[in-house]
C-alpha cells in the first residue's frame, strides 16, 4: 500500500497548529518537512525553531528534507527535532557516504534525494546503505510545480536497481503528486507520495490524503 507524506510547505504558516492537528487526524503515515536555505535552492523555508514546534505537536513520524548544502552540519539539530528521516541531496553532499553514516550514527533513517536531472545510476555503490531514496519529480525549491514524466522512467529503473542489490530502501517521490500522477507513480514502484499542494489546497484536506493512500 503506497504511503503519503503531506508537505507542511503548503500549509497555513499562521495557523501552523490546525493543520497539524489535521494531519494527526489524517491517514497521513509522515509529516514531511522541506528545508531551504536559499543557496541550494533558490527559495527559504523555514528552519528548526519552527520545526520543534511542529515536533511538539506532530503524532506522526517526521521525514525531514534537507535542501541545503553540506546537510552534514546540521544533522544532530535534525535529531534533536525529533526526525525519523533525515533525506540529503546527492547534488549537495561532497563525501555522501560519510554524511549517510553520520546520519545512522545520530540515530535516524537515512534518504538521498536526486534533483530531476541526476541520474539514479549515481547511487549504485551507495544504495545498500541507505533507507530511503527521494525522486525528485519536480526542481526543489517551490511547491505547487507541474510532475516532470520522465520521473516514471526513473522509479522504475531505481526499482530494478534496489531488486538487483537487495536493497529494502524506499522509494519517495516528491513534487506535483495529484491522484493522476500518483496513480502512475504507484505503478512505476514508488512506495511514499509527497503531496503539499495537492493537499492543503483541496476543500478536504483529510480526505485528499485518504484518497491518494488508497491509489
Ligand atoms: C519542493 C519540495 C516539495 C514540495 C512539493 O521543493 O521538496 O516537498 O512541497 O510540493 P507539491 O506537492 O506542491 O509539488
Ligand atoms: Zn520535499
Amino acid at each position: 500500500m503506497i504511503k503519503i507524506a503531506p508537505s507542511i510547505l503548503s500549509a497555513d504558516f499562521a495557523n501552523l497548529g490546525n493543520d497539524i492537528a489535521m494531519l494527526n487526524r489524517s491517514e497521513a503515515d509522515f509529516i514531511h518537512l522541506d528545508i531551504m536555505d536559499g543557496l541550494f535552492v533558490p527559495n527559504i523555508s523555514f528552519g528548526f525553531p519552527v520545526i520543534k514546534s511542529v515536533s511538539k505537536l506532530a503524532e506522526k513520524p517526521m521525514d525531514a528534507h534537507l535542501m541545503i548544502m553540506d546537510p552534514s552540519r546540521y544533522i544532530n539539530q535534525v535529531r534533536d527535532c525529533g526526525a525519523a528521516y533525515m533525506t540529503v541531496h546527492q547534488e549537495a553532499c561532497t563525501h555522501l557516504h560519510r554524511t549517510v553514516q553520520q546520519i545512522h550514527s545520530a540515530g535516524m533513517k537515512a534518504g538521498v534525494a536526486l534533483n530531476p536531472a541526476t541520474p539514479v545510476l549515481l547511487l549504485e555503490d551507495i544504495i545498500s546503505d541507505l533507507d530511503l531514496i527521494l525522486i525528485m519529480s519536480v526542481n526543489p525549491g517551490f511547491g505547487g510545480q507541474s510532475f516532470i514524466p520522465n520521473t516514471l522512467k526513473k522509479i522504475r529503473q531505481l526499482r530494478e536497481m534496489l531488486d538487483k542489490a537487495g536493497s529494502k530502501a524506499v522509494i519517495q517521490v516528491d513534487g506535483g503528486v495529484n491522484l493522476e500522477t500518483g496513480r502512475q507513480l504507484s505503478e512505476a514502484g514508488a512506495d511514499i507520495l509527497v503531496a503539499g499542494n495537492f493537499v492543503f489546497s483541496s476543500p478536504n484536506p483529510e480526505q485528499t490524503i485518504a484518497a491518494l493512500r488508497g491509489l
